[in-house]
């Protein structure tokens, strides 16, 4: 069965292509390479040594996108993961994000809309929630408005597909994610921010190699236990996993309704000081850190009810924190020797 992954060479979507592979699905990885490089097609054939088919595409080009589907008339399921991600970029350049993550998924839509086979895995985000009045945060917890233009475009992204599927023979599942973390044990693959990490866990590895003088901690004054923020940090390789198990259901056209979303963390919240002590414990480093002002649009606490995806999906996180921070640190030394 053959799968287009969109943003297929990117931090979940290259460790989605290769649970896929796993699986025995052949794979059509779709990217602009904007945000990532060629080479993690090597780190994918490293790892299940299969180099999966690549086409170089701009899903903001329409007509290349109409083009590359005319092409591939015999596909079952696109996992779209392509889009900007960056939260505080989305704020100063707001179009940009509604034209690459809005635009390029009404593209894809359009021609998916077209298939007898018409199955489709959406990257949203725990970001739609805002900050939920009530800990651990189910799959029904209130859309608040958005924090940022990134956010707003997961919350009208879900409600395209939502709106779309209604009327078109598209079957879609809404995978919410909380803060994906970590790399294939292999270290074969891994994140690759490009440029300050804005995100903990590579700021912290980063800071762990000595090439940041060390980790600015954005607030201690939440209402939590230690008074720095809470998030649930899911490896990044649980939730590869999920995204297979999710598209399968679609394949064998389990699901129950048209569109079905779930919510993908670990189920336990971790502060950011409880972050630093993982890696601190599996580095052996003592890692330098100060304590800094709250950052803009930050929230108190996010970790996930996982009871829906445990029981529907009968998927579970599987990695602690500690092994996720593990593969983050090794992926580091890696990409750094
Ligand atoms: C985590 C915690 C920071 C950096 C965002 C997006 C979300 C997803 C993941 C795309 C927070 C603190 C961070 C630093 C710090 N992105 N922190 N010092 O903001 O929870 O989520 O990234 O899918 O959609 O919203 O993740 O890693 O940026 O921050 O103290 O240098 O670490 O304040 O509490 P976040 P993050």
């Amino acid at each position: 069965m053959k799968i287009v992954v969109t943003g297929g060479l990117g931090f979940i979507g290259s460790h989605t292509v290769v649970e896929l592979q796993n699986e025995g699905y052949e794979v059509i990885v779709v990217d602009n390479l904007s945000n990532t490089s060629l080479s993690v097609l090597d780190g994918i054939q490293a790892i299940t040594g299969k180099v999966p088919a690549f086409e170089k595409l701009d899903l903001r080009e329409k007509k290349k996108v109409q083009d590359f589907f005319k092409r591939h008339h015999d596909i079952s399921g696109v996992i779209h993961f392509a889009a900007s991600k960056a939260v505080g970029e989305s704020v100063e350049n707001p179009l940009l994000y509604y034209e690459n993550n809005i635009n390029a998924l009404v593209y894809v839509l359009q021609e998916l809309q077209q298939k007898t086979e018409a199955n489709f895995i959406f990257s949203s985000s725990c970001t739609v929630y805002g900050q939920a009045e009530t800990m651990p945060i189910t799959e029904n917890a209130s859309i608040q408005t958005a924090m940022s233009p990134y956010g707003n475009t997961k919350q009208i992204g879900e409600e395209i597909i939502t709106d779309t599927a209604k009327v078109t023979n598209i079957n879609a599942i809404l995978l919410r994610y909380f803060n994906p973390i970590g790399s294939h044990p292999s270290a074969e693959i891994g994140e690759l921010p490009i440029g300050v990490p804005q995100n903990l866990v590579p700021f912290i590895t980063q800071t762990g190699f000595g090439l940041r003088k060390e980790l600015a901690v954005y607030g201690d004054d939440y209402p939590t236990p230690d008074g720095t923020a809470v998030r649930d940090y899911i490896h990044v390789v649980d939730l590869a996993k999920a995204h297979v198990i999710a598209l399968q259901r679609l394949l064998n056209k389990k699901n129950t309704e048209k569109v079905e979303t779930f919510n993908l963390g670990t189920g336990t919240g971790s502060s950011v000081l409880e972050v630093i002590k993982a890696f601190e414990k599996v580095s052996g480093k003592k890692l330098p850190y100060k304590i800094v002002g709250r950052r803009e649009g930050d929230i108190t606490s996010a970790y996930a009810n996982t009871d829906k995806a445990n029981a529907v999906l009968g998927w579970k996180a599987q990695s602690t924190l500690e092994q996720a921070m593990a593969s983050a640190w090794k992926w580091e030394q890696k990409i750094r020797s």
